[in-house]
């Protein structure tokens, strides 16, 4: 199949790309590089010996959307394009109901426009807000989001399941990650954060190469096991696997809704002993206040995508963190030259 893929050259849309080609599907990209960089992509050619078709461009821009659904028959656009920041969500609600949900708007219309309808779309275990019970199935209730980018998700899940309501030959697949960490193999993909990561695995890893003095632990009062807020982290290659049996998998159309996680719950404490193991030392860390907005333990039931799409993480905590590690290693600076 041809695949549109917005926000290909991000951290989890690049890592889709590879899993894509390697799968044997066209894959055409957009991105405005907003929080990329086309080297990226590049490096995705490489590691696949393919071609990717890149177009840099926003989505918001009509002219450039219908441009490429002209150019190509596009069978399934896969929508990770979007701003992503909880924090900068809270400073900038504007910019980010504009890129998100104005956005989504744009490339949704123009696909109709084009009679393209599928879609596969970037959710987040966020819209499920505070668990009211754990594992958190498809089913736990969602909304009750603490900020703008959590609210936007929220939003466009609900967009996208009245578009099918209104026009039942749409295909939506909501995929509602976890927390995504670890990195390609290759060493030549992954996240690649600009100034200082809000995310406990990237500051784990700029603490080990020593680019930062010591992790914050935010909060150890919950109760969890040891205290510490617990997660339900997925290698970010497991995840990008997750897309290609979601497209493989659904042919027919309505709103298909899925939990990428892999069901275990690690803490805090937990993700700095694995990645100390994985980088040979230790790792400084001291105890902070809980951090706004945060809540105790997320984890996923992860059942209903290995039962309905064949697919489960295959890839441990040890894993997620030396890959992370090898990543960072190879590019201390991300993508840009040192
Ligand atoms: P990312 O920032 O690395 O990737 C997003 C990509 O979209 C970037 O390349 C950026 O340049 C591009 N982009 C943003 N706005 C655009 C626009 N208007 N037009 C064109 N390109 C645009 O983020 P990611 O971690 O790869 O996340 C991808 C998607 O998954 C996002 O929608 C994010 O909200 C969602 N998600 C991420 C996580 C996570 O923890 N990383 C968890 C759940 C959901
Ligand atoms: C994980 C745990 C922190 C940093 C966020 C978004 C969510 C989704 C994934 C997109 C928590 C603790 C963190 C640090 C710490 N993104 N922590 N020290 O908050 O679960 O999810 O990313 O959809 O929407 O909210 O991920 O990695 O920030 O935090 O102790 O320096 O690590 O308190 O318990 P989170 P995270």
């Amino acid at each position: 199949m041809k695949i549109l893929v917005t926000g290909g050259a991000g951290y989890i849309g690049s890592h889709t790309c590879v899993e894509l080609l390697n799968d044997g599907h066209e894959v055409v990209v957009i991105d405005n590089f907003v929080n990329s960089s086309p080297e990226s992509i590049s490096r995705v050619e490489r590691i696949t010996g393919k071609k990717v078709t890149l177009y840099e461009g926003d989505i918001r821009d009509e002219r450039i959307l219908s441009r490429i659904f002209e150019e190509h028959t596009i069978d399934f656009v896969i929508h990770f394009a979007g701003l992503k920041a909880v924090g900068e969500s809270c400073e900038k609600p504007i910019e980010y109901y504009n890129n998100n949900l104005y956005g989504t708007l744009v490339l949704v219309e123009t696909m109709r426009k084009h009679g393209c309808k599928k879609i596969v779309f970037s959710s987040s275990a966020t819209v499920y807000g505070t668990p009211e019970s754990l594992p958190l199935s498809e089913e736990s209730k969602v909304g009750g989001t603490t900020n703008p980018y959590g609210t936007s998700k929220y939003f466009q899940e609900i967009m996208l399941k009245d578009i099918y309501a209104s026009d039942r030959e749409w295909t939506v697949v909501l995929l509602r990650y976890f927390n995504p960490v670890g990195a390609h193999e290759s060493g030549m993909i992954g996240e690649d954060p600009k100034g200082i990561p809000n995310n406990l695995a990237p500051f784990i890893a700029k603490v080990a190469i020593g680019e930062l003095k010591e992790i914050g632990v935010f909060g150890d009062d919950y109760p969890t096991p040891d205290g510490t807020g617990v997660r339900d982290y997925i290698h970010v290659v497991d995840l990008a696997k997750g897309h290609v049996a979601a497209i493989d998998k659904i042919k027919e159309s309505g709103v298909f809704v899925y939990n990428l996680g892999t069901g275990i719950g690690y803490s805090v404490l937990d993700v700095i002993h694995a990645f100390e193991k994985a980088c040979g030392k230790k790792l400084p860390y001291a105890v902070k206040p809980r951090r706004a907005g945060d809540i105790a333990a997320c984890y996923a039931d992860a059942s209903k995508a290995k039962r309905e799409l064949g697919w489960k993480a295959e890839l441990g905590i040890d894993e997620m963190c030396s890959s992370l590690w090898n990543w960072q290693t190879k590019n201390p600076n991300g993508y840009r030259k040192a």
